[in-house]
């Protein structure tokens, strides 16, 4: 999810300090004051090329807007795509990105989700099983990284013991989703660029590999997919599956941390989710809107109009803010409220709208809503250490980097 970092010309202005104090990794802990102040503002241009939207009303409506594409490739802010070509659906437009999106969607379809019920179950009780025998418990590493990753590895066909690899190279692609909000570090890139070009190789092996010898795993589907005349070529193939591997697990893994460390910080609504488990999903859906795992994602104009009161002019960068949006005032009372009861009066933006809403959002909301319910009914007495929580640098796909708790005896 979320746009490309281009390099930034060498004279574009200095960044406005509102955005300045945003994409400052030491305000990670807490963006939301920032966020604030950016939706009071909107839509506005902080420099010529960029447009930045946090309404909740002006921001679903973009996402919707056949005008604004979402070929990122084509901004005027950062036009040149780095390493080799990779180029997903999510960075399509209708009717090129319907095509490419039906031939997965089955694999997302509400009914086959619901079958994964019990795997993702499995799963996740033996992570918080073998974790809670020390008396704390990693969230990140113990839970949160390996039961999305697994999930999708197994949906996939990729095998999960290359999880350290695969991992690392994930890590370095979502460091590098941050907005053109200023010069991309070059380690960044570079960083990037590697795990792009390790992912091709892996996949590549991978897809000739289930070419020889099918299985029933998604590479194997869309291998034959290939084959039936569709026109889907082996690089097709291969971007479907890295964006799938890592849309499907980076931000479930920042969902889940971010779910357990509001409620760890909350502990009315933890008691509340403890007493009712079935209020597991609502849980889901007030953390995805409370604390967006992505924050924000762009959209390139296409045509001369208008956002609000503000010009947008063809290739500009429209960056919505969603985690901003979510906490729209004129439309949830108290934003920033952590509330598992609330029944909004409209639905978050955390999973976007329009042609790319999420793909995923039903299993993620299933593996989460499975992995809080069991963190809720399973573990006796967790607690957030003091000092445990460490948040990664990334700016978009927001979550901790670290959660330590600790657990009493279960007997
Ligand atoms: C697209 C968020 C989990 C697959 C998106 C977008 C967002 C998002 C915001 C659209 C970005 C845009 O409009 O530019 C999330 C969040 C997740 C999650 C917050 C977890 C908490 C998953 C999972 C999968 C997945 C588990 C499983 C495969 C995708 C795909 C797209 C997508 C394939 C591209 C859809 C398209 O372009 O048509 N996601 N996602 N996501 N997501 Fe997720």
């Amino acid at each position: 999810a979320g746009g490309d970092r281009g390099s930034a010309p060498a004279d574009r202005p200095a960044l406005p300090a509102e955005i300045a104090e945003l994409a400052d990794p030491a305000n990670r802990e807490d963006p939301y004051p920032f966020l604030d102040g950016l939706r009071a503002r909107s839509p506005y241009a902080p420099f010529d090329g960029l447009v930045v939207v946090g309404r909740h009303a002006q921001s679903s409506a973009l996402l919707r807007d056949p005008t604004m594409s979402a070929r990122r490739d084509r901004a005027a802010l950062s036009p040149t795509p780095r390493g080799p070509r990779t180029r997903n659906f999510l960075h399509l437009d209708p009717p090129e990105h319907t095509r490419y999106r039906r031939l997965v969607a089955g694999a997302f379809a509400r009914r086959r989700v619901e079958g994964l019920g019990p795997r993702i179950r499995e799963i996740a009780a033996g992570l918080l099983r073998d974790a809670a025998g020390s008396g704390t418990i990693e969230v990140v590493d113990d839970l949160a990284y390996p039961l999305p990753l697994r999930v999708i590895c197994e949906l996939l066909g990729v095998p999960f013991e290359d999880r350290r690899l695969l991992q690392d190279w994930s890590a370095s692609l979502s460091a590098a989703l941050d907005p053109p909000l200023g010069p991309a570090p070059p380690r960044l890139t570079t960083e990037a660029a590697r795990a792009r070009a390790g992912f091709v190789g892996y996949f590549r092996d991978l897809i000739e590999e289930r070419r020889g010898a099918p299985r029933d795993d998604l590479i194997s589907h869309l291998v034959q997919v290939e084959e039936h005349g569709e026109r889907l070529d082996d690089h097709d193939v291969l971007a479907t599956c890295v964006l799938l591997l890592n849309a499907g697990h980076e931000t479930t893994v920042n969902l889940i941390g971010n779910a357990v460390l509001a409620l760890l910080r909350h502990p009315r609504q933890f008691d509340r989710l403890r007493a009712d488990p079935a209020l597991a999903a609502a849980t889901v859906e007030e953390v995805l809107r409370y604390d967006a795992p992505v924050q924000m994602t762009t959209r390139v104009a296409r045509e001369d109009g208008r956002v609000g009161g503000t010009r947008v002019r063809p290739g500009d960068t429209v960056l919505v803010l969603l985690g901003a949006a979510n906490r729209d005032p004129d439309v949830y009372p108290d934003p920033g409220r952590f509330d598992i009861g609330r029944s909004p009066a409209a639905p978050h933006l955390s999973f976007s709208a329009g042609p790319h809403f999420c793909l995923g959002a039903g299993l993620a909301r299933l593996e989460v809503s499975v992995a809080l319910g069991l963190f809720a009914g399973r573990l006796v007495r967790p607690r957030l250490r003091p000092g445990g929580v460490a948040y990664k640098r990334n700016l978009n796909l927001r979550g901790p980097a670290r959660l330590l708790v600790d657990l009493d005896d279960a007997d």
